[in-house]
């Protein structure tokens, strides 16, 4: 394999570890050599899953569980200390999100707050609490989850929309900041992406399933996408072959963007 494809020693941390985008995240980071991964969520029962699936792919890559709720400032910070003290972090994945499908008279103020603290505020926070070590990796790499939502909305998810163009912004605004110090900043935008997170709009794995013909069709490559398809390119994005990439928002949407 062409190193600079590699994560050879790399330490990574990965938001939302326990499913979805962030479970497989965790996982090809540690195929592709990454020495130790911090998997973070609420469930350590989740979470337990991911190492389980991490040792198959890469028995030699530690993983290291930290259960958290990104919701909560306090624990937030407990998080950024427990990180600072092991001394090294190159790869940060802002994964975990939310979403809250309602139509705008329905959408409550908790609704919109929790969406912006969990999509926007705790990727912040951990960026600004984890900055000096990815600055002494000398190849920190922080890559957001976004969505295509944040370019290409549709109704009834106007916080979850707004919270992702946010995202994207703050990825670009901290790309110029962070540039200099040897820090890439990027986001990926997932279209439509088979997890828990886009089950959960349907009452059923039947009504999903009913729907999924559909769902395949708005994308141009014909199917929608599964995790590790975004997986893949957060993996390109953290390590050397992306060496000159930062600030972008790469789609990552089987072309539905562009439809
Ligand atoms: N699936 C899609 O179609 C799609 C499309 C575009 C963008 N995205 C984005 O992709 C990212 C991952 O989503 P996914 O689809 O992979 O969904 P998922 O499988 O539901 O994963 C989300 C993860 O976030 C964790 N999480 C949720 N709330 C948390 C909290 N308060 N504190 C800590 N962790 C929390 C969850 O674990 P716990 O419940 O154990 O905490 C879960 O493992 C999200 O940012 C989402 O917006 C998804």
């Amino acid at each position: 394999m062409n190193p600079l494809f590699g994560l050879d020693g790399r330490v990574a941390l990965v938001t939302g570890a326990g499913s979805g985008i962030g479970q497989a995240t965790a996982v090809q980071l540690a195929a592709m050599g990454a020495a130790k991964v911090i998997l973070v969520g609420r469930s350590a029962e989740k979470l337990q899953t991911t190492v389980s699936m991490m040792q198959i792919a890469a028995p030699k890559c530690q993983a290291e569980i930290i259960p958290c709720d990104l919701y909560d400032a306090a624990e937030r910070l407990q998080l950024i200390s427990k990180v600072v003290a092991t001394g090294k972090l190159d790869i940060l994945v802002n994964n975990a999100g939310t979403v809250f499908e309602s139509p705008l008279r329905q959408t409550t103020a908790d609704s919109w707050a929790k969406t912006m603290e969990l999509n926007l505020t705790a990727p912040f926070d951990l960026i600004r609490g984890l900055v000096d070590l990815l600055a002494k990796s000398k190849k920190g790499s922080v890559i957001n989850v976004s969505s295509t939502l944040a370019v290409k909305p549709i109704p009834h998810t106007s916080a979850y929309n707004a919270s992702k163009a946010a995202l994207g912004q703050m990825t670009r605004t901290l790309a110029l900041e962070l540039g200099p110090e040897g820090i890439r900043v990027n986001a990926v935008l997932p279209s439509i992406v088979d997890t828990p997170l886009y089950r959960g709009r349907y009452a059923d794995d039947a009504a999903f399933l009913r729907r999924s013909e559909a769902i395949h069709k708005l994308h141009p490559i014909g199917r929608m996408g599964q995790s590790i398809d975004v997986a893949n390119a957060i993996v390109f994005l953290a390590g050397d072959a992306a060496a000159w990439i930062t600030g972008v928002e790469l789609p990552v949407d089987g072309g539905m963007l562009v439809t």
